[in-house]
């Protein structure tokens, strides 16, 4: 039994907020897609359950790391205790708005639930991900989706094709801290909107006019980091480019329409960048 199982990140082309639940959560609608930037999940023989993280010293290996947490309710629901060993690569960087440790949980139970003869149904899979956080249901198909509700509500498309430039500055933001940090906020969109809005132009190519459209109201959270990223908008803008902070940040991204967008100002800096695709 060895299993390989890609964890990929994701963008968010655009997330709206609705208002504040009584839960604490807020009531959002996001348009996701995942991305060629992808962690690895090794899934190796082993007597009990067992992690190890290479690529990343500051994750912990305990009962707060999301893998040991979907191990945790992928046992409750079935009734198999998973005996692997999973070896994580960490490529994706951590508090980036990337959703790396959401599809990291993904991921896990994905290759948990192959490995034991798929005792739960991609829904069963996708309602159990809920649990382990807002994000987490988006991976476990990834492509294109609107998510709506806390996150966890998904309608699906067929992915898209885009390229785009993503930079991580270097600093993360905490996501608890960006969504308490929100000014009072009450937008009427609807997911037939966003539809509208994002799905249309990405699905026809017409990126100009989605590039128009983007947004994220996470960008007016009074969270410190947040304004941090908006130093790197700036530069990204001097580049010739749109950019958008991706979920909760830190980390920007633009879409790339032409090819002729100067990165010196990111070389300066030495920020980490990638030129990357939709997947
Ligand atoms: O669901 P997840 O554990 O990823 O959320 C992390 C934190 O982000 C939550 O504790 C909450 O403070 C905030 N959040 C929110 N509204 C959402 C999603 C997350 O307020 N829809």
């Amino acid at each position: 039994m060895r299993l390989i199982v890609p964890s990929p990140a994701k963008v968010n082309l655009s997330l709206w907020v609705k208002g504040k639940r009584p839960d604490g959560y807020h009531e959002l609608i996001t348009v996701m897609h995942t991305i060629n930037l992808c962690d690895t999940l090794f899934f190796l023989p082993s007597d009990r359950f067992e992690l190890t993280i290479e690529g990343s010293e500051s994750l912990p290996l305990n009962k707060s790391n999301l893998i040991v947490k979907a191990a945790q309710v992928f046992k409750e629901a079935t009734g198999i205790k998973p005996q692997v060993k999973v070896k994580l690569e960490k490529v994706i960087p951590v508090g980036a708005g990337l959703g790396g440790g959401s599809s990291n949980a993904a991921a896990t139970l994905k290759g948990l639930n192959s490995i034991y003869g798929n005792p739960l149904s991609q829904e069963e899979l996708t309602q159990l991900a809920a649990q382990l956080g807002s994000d987490v249901p988006f991976f476990i198909k990834g492509g294109l989706a609107i998510a709506y509700g806390r996150g966890e509500k998904l309608k699906h498309y067929p992915p898209a094709s885009f390229k785009l430039l993503l930079v991580y500055p270097g600093f993360p933001c905490s996501t608890k801290e960006v969504y308490e940090k929100m000014p009072p906020l009450k937008r009427e969109i609807t997911v037939d909107e966003a539809e509208k809005r994002i799905i249309s132009p990405l699905i026809t190519g017409k990126l100009k006019e989605l590039e128009e459209a983007m947004e994220n109201d996470l960008e007016r959270s009074r969270a410190e980091c947040v304004e941090r990223v908006k130093e790197v908008k700036e530069v990204l803008k001097s580049c010739g480019l749109k950019p958008l902070m991706s979920g909760s940040g830190s980390s920007v991204f633009a879409l790339i329409t032409d090819e002729n967008c100067d990165l010196t100002p990111l070389k300066i800096r030495r920020w980490w960048y990638k030129l990357l695709n939709a997947i």
